[in-house]
């Protein structure tokens, strides 16, 4: 099996993050540089990435999450402030599961996971103690293994307009977090 380094994101991982979401989402789901790089900037404790263990390392996962306020959606390929939620107490937070993606290269190496851990570490450091995602591509059941359950009124949830920018199929979820 090849080796895998996984690490915080840097902005000079945006390029590789871009390469790896053409290979893993239909085109209605793609996002651009800024609102990768906006996520990134708003976060960077809680986004992270893989890259092969070579002279010249290829990216071939990343994860983006970020605190944001419960009850609320962020927009697929919106442009977020840097100072969202500067005044809120983390309570009023969410941890939000923004997008995971491991290239088929990567696939089945358990990398999903090992990003997913760092990242809840910091997200657990903040102080953030619930998460939320959306999940698309039907891979609702790839994230019950993570303990979230879907939301239990999709077309009640305040932010419906918003989760249907994720497309028909996007599946609100959550979870409580513990240490
Ligand atoms: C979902 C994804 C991140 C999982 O990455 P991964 O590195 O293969 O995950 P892991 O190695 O931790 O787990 C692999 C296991 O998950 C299963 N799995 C992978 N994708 C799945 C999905 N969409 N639904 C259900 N199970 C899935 C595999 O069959 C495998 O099962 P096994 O352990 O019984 O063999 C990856 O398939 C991916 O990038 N998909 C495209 C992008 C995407 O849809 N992201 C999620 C958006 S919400």
């Amino acid at each position: 099996m090849s080796d895998f380094l996984v690490r915080r994101m840097t902005a000079a991982d945006l390029p590789g993050v871009l390469r790896v979401q053409a290979e893993c989402y239909r085109s209605d789901l793609l996002e651009g540089m800024q609102a990768f790089a906006s996520r990134l900037a708003l976060a960077p404790a809680t986004c992270w990435v893989a890259t092969s263990c070579n002279e010249h390392p290829d990216l071939v996962a990343y994860l983006f999450t970020h605190p944001w306020p419960q009850g609320s959606l962020p927009p697929l390929d919106g442009v977020l402030a840097p100072s969202m939620h500067d005044d809120a107490d983390a309570a009023a937070l969410t941890w939000f599961v923004h997008d995971m993606a491991v290239a088929p290269a990567g696939r089945g190496a358990g990398l999903a996971m090992r990003l997913y851990e760092g990242a809840l570490q910091a997200a657990l450091d903040a102080g953030l103690r619930h998460s939320r995602l959306i999940a698309v591509q039907s891979a609702a059941r790839w994230w019950r293994r993570l303990g979230y359950a879907p939301i239990a009124s999709q077309a009640d949830f305040a932010c419906a307009d918003k989760l249907a920018g994720y497309g028909p199929d996007a599946v609100m979820m959550e979870r409580v977090l513990a240490r």
